[in-house]
């Protein structure tokens, strides 16, 4: 991943790639003019880089010019194409071959043909590296495309976002999601998982997403996920995964623009971690940790008996009951301790002190993510 002034970007088509694909447009288009002597024209900037490697592979004579246009500004195209350098030479009779580094929405490419209009050239080829076919709307043959690519903005190889990126060998391209930071949030009952969430939630503005809410939601409002899950639960069987990721991927994508993301009570098995992941790789992102809080039993134990008092709920008042839920903790948890901790991404957080001081050492952990 790299970052360019405020943006990340992702690797996208590789050096390797980029080059057998020019090397795929010379071939054709050699094969295509014979003898004859074209003269190819570059469009500046981004173009400086394919040119460069275009006629070092091109196997007959040729003649290389350029010319200058802007279109874009940031990550958008923009209406009117500036002419910054003409057609400095006559051309009259002559086989003339654009090389474009990128055709998205065609408004240089019109420009060109602008350009060419009373050139008298003989033929006026369009060949272009990069082609985003969903965002051409323009009626232009391209007579040579290098490789098609979805509409998403891209950088290297001589494109630029906002003046950085046009020296990358490789392209890249911009993550959907930005820099977000997403956790895993794991402890025992009564570890106080609950507060520490709320507090985080608070403090990095992130989304917390308790499974069990997820569901509860769901199900009261009888939306279709809630009510596959429901139609599961009533037959006494386990959610499938998948049911429980789609009603997850709701969640994240409801909340796209997000800073990231607190998962509470999911995942639990390592099937769910592989899941969990799959997902954000789907959206551009990743866990980053799994934050345990961790509070010896006999603490625990004592906490739950406490709250227990008051509380009024029956699993709270026993000490075998709760020594029980904490070993089955411990079990269930173990597996993920170990999938997360593969990845060096498994950060045990002692919970046992005041909410302040515990926040204060989840919040180290996280500042160094
Ligand atoms: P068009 O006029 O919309 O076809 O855009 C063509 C010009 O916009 C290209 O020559 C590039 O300078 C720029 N451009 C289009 N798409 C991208 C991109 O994904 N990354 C960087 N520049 C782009
Ligand atoms: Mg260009």
């Amino acid at each position: 991943m790299i970052k360019l002034h405020d943006l990340y970007f992702k690797p996208f088509i590789s050096e390797q790639e980029i080059d057998t694909a020019v090397q795929k447009m010379v071939d054709s288009i050699a094969d295509d003019l014979g003898d004859e002597v074209p003269v190819f024209v570059g469009i500046l900037n981004g173009s400086f880089m394919l040119v460069s490697d275009f006629v070092k592979k091109y196997p007959k004579p040729c003649e290389v010019t350029f010319i200058k246009l802007a279109s874009y500004e940031g990550v958008k195209s923009t209406e009117d194409i500036q002419r910054l350098i003409g057609l400095t030479q006559d051309l009259t009779g002559r086989t003339v071959v654009i090389l474009e580094d990128i055709i998205d929405s065609g408004k240089t490419l019109e420009e060109v043909h602008r350009i060419f209009e009373n050139e008298n050239v003989k033929q006026l080829l369009i060949a272009t590296l990069f082609y985003k076919p969903e965002a051409y709307d323009k009626d232009f043959k391209l007579h040579y495309v290098g490789m098609e690519i979805p509409n998403k903005f891209i950088v290297g190889y001589g494109l630029d976002y906002d003046g950085l990126g046009r020296d990358l060998p490789d392209v890249y391209q911009l993550k959907t999601t930005q820099h977000m930071t997403n956790l895993v949030l794991f402890g025992p009952p009564g570890a106080g998982k609950g507060t520490q969430a709320n507090y985080l939630k608070e403090k990095y503005d992130l989304i917390h997403i308790s499974t069990g809410d997820v569901f509860r939601f769901n199900i009261k409002n009888e939306t279709a996920l809630g009510m596959l899950a429901k139609s599961y639960m009533d037959k006494g069987e386990l959610v499938p995964d998948q049911v429980t990721i789609e009603m997850l991927n709701k969640e994240v994508e409801k909340n796209a623009g997000a800073n990231g993301f607190i998962f509470d009570g999911f995942p639990r098995t390592n099937g769910q971690a592989k899941a969990l992941d799959k997902l954000m790789d789907s959206k551009d992102s990743q866990i980053n940790a799994m934050v345990a809080l961790e509070v010896d039993d006999n603490v625990l134990v004592k906490r739950l008996l406490e709250r227990g008092k008051t509380s009024g709920r029956a699993d709270d008042a026993d000490e075998k009951i709760i020594r029980n839920r904490i070993k089955e903790y411990y079990n269930k948890t173990a597996i993920l301790k170990d999938y997360y901790a593969a990845q060096d991404k498994y950060f045990g957080v002692d919970g046992v002190g005041s909410i302040e001081d515990i926040t204060e050492r989840l919040s180290a952990v996280i500042d160094k993510l």
